[in-house]
């Protein structure tokens, strides 16, 4: 079983990676496979609700949403992790996230996810809960921890100082492991995920 972490972050090796190295760590440790996946410092540039994604499962602008798609398709589990700027996720980020799940929300039916924030000071709440959002519109089970998702400090040496935010981190990295654990268990035990219902949509206009 692998897991995908996400780094939001422009900084391939700052505070926001320093969170995820910590969980890829912990589920390394529970034999569990980790690939930490780097947006880069390109600009992502956001979805622009063309609807070719519709028929393809992938985004007609291409580049690093597409990269990650296909990583995802073959992943059993999701960790998305952003820095704070100006109290909520990065720009670059949310438009990743934007055209990943637009284009991709079949990657992610039913996988386990959780979604972490760095920052020096605040907006790390606000941030997580953003970040949730994506999670709980597709169907993702979400994995919780001891505490809010969050590390602190200003770069990648700082939050290792961050002794709960790690905690936090490991927590979420054990939980993650345990979860998917449960779910291969299930499936071979018989337990087949849920099927779905044609999807409705209604506007709110009738
Ligand atoms: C444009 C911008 C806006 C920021 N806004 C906030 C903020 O609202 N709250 C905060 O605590 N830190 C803020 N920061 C600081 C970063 O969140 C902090 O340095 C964090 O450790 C960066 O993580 P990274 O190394 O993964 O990029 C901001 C940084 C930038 C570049």
């Amino acid at each position: 079983m692998k897991v995908l972490l996400v780094n939001g972050s422009p900084h391939e090796n700052g505070t926001t990676w320093a969170g995820l190295d910590e969980i890829a760590r912990t589920l390394e440790a529970e034999d569990i496979k980790a690939e930490i996946f780097w947006i880069g410092t390109d600009p992502v540039g956001g979805c622009i609700g063309c609807g070719a994604c519709e028929g393809t499962g992938r985004c007609a602008f291409g580049g690093i949403v597409n990269e990650f798609l296909d990583k995802a398709e073959k992943a059993d589990g999701f960790v998305f992790g952003a820095p704070v700027h100006y109290a909520g996720p990065a720009g670059n980020m949310k438009a990743f996230m934007d055209r990943v799940f637009y284009a991709g929300g079949h990657c992610f039916r039913l996988k386990p996810g959780a979604c972490i924030a760095a920052a020096r000071r605040a907006g790390v709440v606000t941030t997580v809960d953003d970040l949730n959002k994506y999670l709980t519109i597709s169907e993702m089970p979400v994995v919780s921890s001891t505490y809010w998702n969050m590390v602190f400090g200003f770069d990648a040496k700082q939050a290792r100082q961050d002794a709960e935010g790690m905690l936090t981190m490991r927590n979420i990295g054990r939980n993650m492991a345990y979860l998917l654990k449960c779910m291969e268990a299930a499936k071979a035990a018989g337990i087949e995920k849920p099927g779905e219902e044609p999807r409705v949509w209604t506007h709110f206009i009738r």
